[in-house]
């Protein structure tokens, strides 16, 4: 074993959090940092909400969604260190955040099948550590021995904001007012569904992005990643 592996052991980091608070940003900032592997996992349930309108198949119908999942790869691939999602072999990376997706994608991921389907795939990604993912169960579910969990929040005016700019450098234009009654909306599914609702880990560390700059919510996080680091390295 390298000098290098002792003092910098591989962690699993499980972001979680509402929509629009920045966890994708920051997971991506630390994957960067960290030379780490970044996995969106709401990008998933998209991509089989993108799946379902492709082939006319309505949420409620829970017998035809399990025969659609049979047939679904849902994968990543590496582009230039950034992980890119892949539904049987087709890129849909920029097929994601259109309205017809976003106005399913909460009800798709409160299905049970489509929850498990997911959680296989999840779980395989993190077997290496090295990971930062981000969702709304990764602490929680998927990797509740994460050695290092973060939970974000801002409030509702940041996160409208912020989605705002993000769709529009997409090329994709709805009103604020739309934006912000999706993401209310999303907010009572995602935390009231009976599987895996979002939920705060006991042991995830909270923050409030509603001020910080993307720098300094990536500092702070670093922070967390070094003290987790020399725990490791003290209780070699
Ligand atoms: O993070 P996002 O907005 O791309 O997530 C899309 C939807 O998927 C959202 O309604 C929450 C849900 N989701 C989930 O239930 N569990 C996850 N681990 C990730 C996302």
């Amino acid at each position: 074993m390298g000098s290098e592996s002792i003092a910098d052991p591989k962690i699993i980091i499980a972001i979680d959090g509402l929509s629009g608070c920045g966890k994708s940003t920051l997971a991506k900032d630390l994957s960067k940092q960290l030379s780490y592997l970044h996995i969106d996992s709401g990008a998933m349930y998209r991509s089989v909400a993108l799946h379902l309108i492709r082939e006319g198949i309505s949420v409620n119908d829970i017998e035809d969604i399990k025969q659609a999942l049979q047939s679904l790869e849902i994968s990543t691939k590496l582009h230039d260190q950034v992980s890119i999602p892949y539904m049987n072999g087709e890129r849909v990376d920029h097929l994601l955040q259109t309205s017809e997706v976003v106005s399913i994608v909460s009800e798709v991921a409160a299905i049970k099948e489509v929850r498990s389907f997911l959680k296989g795939i999840q779980q395989d990604l993190g077997k290496d550590k090295g990971i930062v993912m981000d969702g709304r169960d990764i602490g929680s579910v998927i990797f509740p021995d994460a050695e290092l969990k973060l939970y974000i929040t801002a409030d509702i005016g940041a996160r409208t904001d912020r989605r705002a700019k993000e769709l529009e450098a997409r090329g994709l234009e709805m009103t604020k007012e739309f934006i912000k009654s999706n993401l209310e909306k999303r907010d009572y599914i995602d935390s009231n569904r009976e599987v895996s609702p979002l939920i705060k880990a006991d042991d995830a560390i909270c923050i409030d992005t509603t001020k910080l700059t993307r720098e300094d919510q990536l500092n702070e996080a670093i922070g967390y990643v070094e003290e987790v680091k020399s725990r490791l390295n003290a209780a070699k």
